[in-house]
């Protein structure tokens, strides 16, 4: 049987399998996985192992509410490399498959846990659904832009976001069904935000007045692994501090720290004036966090989404960004990586007015689930 590369369609059983592997999947396949649960739809998890700190990944499962994943990768976390952790996660993702046959395979964003999951369903007759199908920055230098175009590609199902994402999916004349279906970031952020108050409103009102501070996080290779972009902006978060008057708390991710300690930049982070670094939280601290926040500055694509969402003024310290839509209704600015930029947008930011339309509609979980 090990040798079948191709499964026949009579062989697959009525399930669906569901890759995750990274802090936002996550995020964004709970209130999915929930309503299969709630319509008591077969499916299994497959965890990827890419993500495997426990504030990147247990502690989501905990505040998302979700069970242990059914299956998880081993060897995946020690790979340093795309092409080292895609194949590893290929691989296994690949064995499991072949063992299970389910009809579907759903996975969404753009990490390379995606695109594994997708080109090991593809390579063997799965069908493949992709869930925030059809996102683009159009740039190459962006690693997630690959992932994006190929799982697109690849996919039978693209579930989207928006109008705008079907209409580029159609313009690039994919061959599968574009249904769109809206954000689950949207379900996520909604269906947790009262219990994320309950739990930690009043610790963080204590140590952090409400609109008194800026959340900052970054991570994209494209902005902290270049010395002079993750300088630009710790430079750029201490102008902020100290021109708008307001604490910066940096959540800072594994890489962005494993970069601080490789161009010698820890020392300077832990002591500039005004910010103050931290590790990541998880999911529901980071609801209640934003929910106060009176500025959000990101690189992250979840966290901007988030800051519309919840009508907290973003600035995205990137050239370019996936959520165009966000920067379109004035509820996100494109500042770079430059101090100066950093500082203006972040000013401008702070005088205009929060009353954008959110363009995600109000949580679509059970549509993508139906
Ligand atoms: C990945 C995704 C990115 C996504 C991000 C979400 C790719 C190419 N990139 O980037 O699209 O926005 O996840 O957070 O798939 N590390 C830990 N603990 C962890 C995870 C990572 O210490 O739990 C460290 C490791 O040193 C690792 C580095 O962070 O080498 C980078 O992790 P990796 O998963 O390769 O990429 P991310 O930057 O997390
Ligand atoms: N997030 C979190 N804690 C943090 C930083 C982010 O819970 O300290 C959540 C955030 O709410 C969002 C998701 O992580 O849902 C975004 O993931 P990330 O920024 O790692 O990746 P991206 O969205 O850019 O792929």
């Amino acid at each position: 049987m090990m040798d079948e590369k191709f499964l026949k369609l009579e062989s697959l059983r009525p399930e669906i399998a569901i890759v995750v592997g990274t802090r936002p999947g996550i995020v964004k396949f709970a209130p999915i996985i929930h309503a299969l649960r709630n319509r008591a739809l077969a499916h299994f998890v497959i965890h990827t192992g890419q993500h495997y700190s426990p504030n990147m990944d247990s502690q989501f499962f905990e505040d998302l509410e979700l069970p242990a994943s059914d299956y998880r990768l081993e060897g995946v976390a020690d790979k340093t490399t795309h092409g080292g952790q895609t194949a590893a996660m290929l691989d296994g993702i690949e064995r499991i498959l072949m063992e299970r046959r389910p009809q579907l395979v759903l996975m969404g964003g753009d990490a390379n846990t995606n695109l594994a999951g997708a080109l090991a369903a593809r390579k063997l007759g799965i069908h493949v659904g992709h869930l925030e199908a059809g996102e683009r920055c159009y740039d190459w230098q962006v690693s997630e832009e690959h992932n994006r175009r190929i799982i697109d590609h690849i996919s039978d199902y693209l579930f989207t976001t928006s109008q705008k994402t079907g209409e580029y999916l159609n313009r690039e004349a994919v061959q599968g069904k574009v249904v769109e279906t809206g954000n689950t970031v949207v379900d996520a952020s909604y269906q947790h935000l009262e219990i994320a108050l309950c739990r930690y409103g009043d610790s963080i009102r204590q140590q952090l007045p409400p609109r008194s501070y800026a959340i900052m996080t970054t991570h994209r290779e494209e902005t902290v692994d270049y010395p002079e972009r993750l300088r630009g902006m710790l430079a750029g978060a201490e102008r902020v501090a100290k021109e708008l008057s307001i604490r910066v708390v940096f959540l800072a991710h594994p890489r962005t720290q494993k970069r601080f300690r490789e161009f010698e930049l820890a020392d300077w982070a832990c002591n500039l004036a005004g910010v103050e670094l931290r590790d990541g939280v998880g999911y529901l601290e980071f609801l209640a966090l934003l929910a106060g926040a009176r500025l959000v500055m990101t690189d992250s694509g979840g966290v901007q989404q988030e800051a519309c969402i919840h009508r907290i003024p973003c600035i995205t310290m990137n050239e370019t960004t996936e959520w165009t839509e966000t920067v379109e209704i004035g509820a996100n600015r494109l500042v770079g990586t430059d101090p100066e930029r950093i500082s203006v947008g972040a000013t401008e930011a702070l005088r205009a007015k929060v009353d954008w339309q959110v363009p995600f509609g109000d949580g679509h979980a059970k549509e993508v689930a139906r």
